[in-house]
């Protein structure tokens, strides 16, 4: 698997959602991010937006579950046609379990860290994920400046998972942009989230084909 780019639709029109997916053809995934201004103090959107756009929008939903209690809350995401569902470790009361319901329910099953929370404590559940998210701002808001300090990180994960072995995928969110995207590749990051980056740019499908272009350039397993 190559590297993959997946616009953050908070930076879109959320009037035009459909027409903004549209634009952003060559993107891998639609990243949608869920606040419930608990967990974090912001509030967007829910699942009858995320099941709206997965009717009408030709790829797949990453749907980033930034709220509190997703072990009830989760499950309707899968149901609401999302193909990733994506929740915060910080905030799950039971991780094995609900990973193992979001995949039972078929969709593919992500785990959050916050900036300052280590992998390291969850090292042995990587087998029950199919991707790692470290963030690389404090959720809650796009069009924030990427964390350097997050990049060490990165690299454990990446470590983490080539012994593991298993196909999982290591996605960044949060100030990744033309400037950013090389560190995260090199570091061993495979799954890209950008927002103001990509619907910031004069052309958001120009700037999807720019980032995977540096991604693939810098990735450690580029080629
Ligand atoms: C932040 C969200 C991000 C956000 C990224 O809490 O999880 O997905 O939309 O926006 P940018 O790329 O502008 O940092
Ligand atoms: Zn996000």
């Amino acid at each position: 698997m190559g590297i993959q780019i997946t616009p953050s639709m908070l930076a879109s029109d959320f009037a035009n959602l459909e027409a903004e997916a549209a634009r952003i053809g060559s993107a891998d995934w639609l990243h949608m991010d869920v606040m419930d201004n608990h967990f974090v103090p912001n509030l967007t959107l829910g699942a009858p937006v995320i099941e709206a756009l997965a009717k009408v929008a030709k790829q797949p939903i990453d749907a980033h579950l930034m709220i509190e209690d997703p072990d009830r809350w989760a499950p309707e995401y899968v149901e609401a046609g999302a193909g990733s569902i994506t929740f915060h470790v910080e905030a799950a009361a039971a991780p094995i379990r609900l990973a193992r319901e979001i995949r039972a329910k078929g969709a593919r099953a992500s785990m959050a860290l916050k900036p300052a929370t280590p992998i390291e404590p969850y090292a042995d559940m990587l087998p029950e994920l199919d991707m790692v998210l470290i963030m690389t701002v404090e959720p809650g808001f796009g069009g924030q400046k990427f964390l350097d300090v997050c990049l060490p990180k990165i690299r454990r994960t990446r470590d983490l998972i080539d012994r593991h072995g298993g196909d999982i995928w290591l996605q960044v969110d949060g100030g990744v942009s033309v400037e950013t995207i090389e560190r995260c590749a090199d570091a061993g990051a495979d799954v890209f989230v950008a927002g103001s980056a990509v619907f910031g740019a004069d052309d958001p499908d120009d700037m999807v084909a720019q980032l995977r272009a540096l991604g693939s350039r810098a990735g450690r397993h580029a080629h």
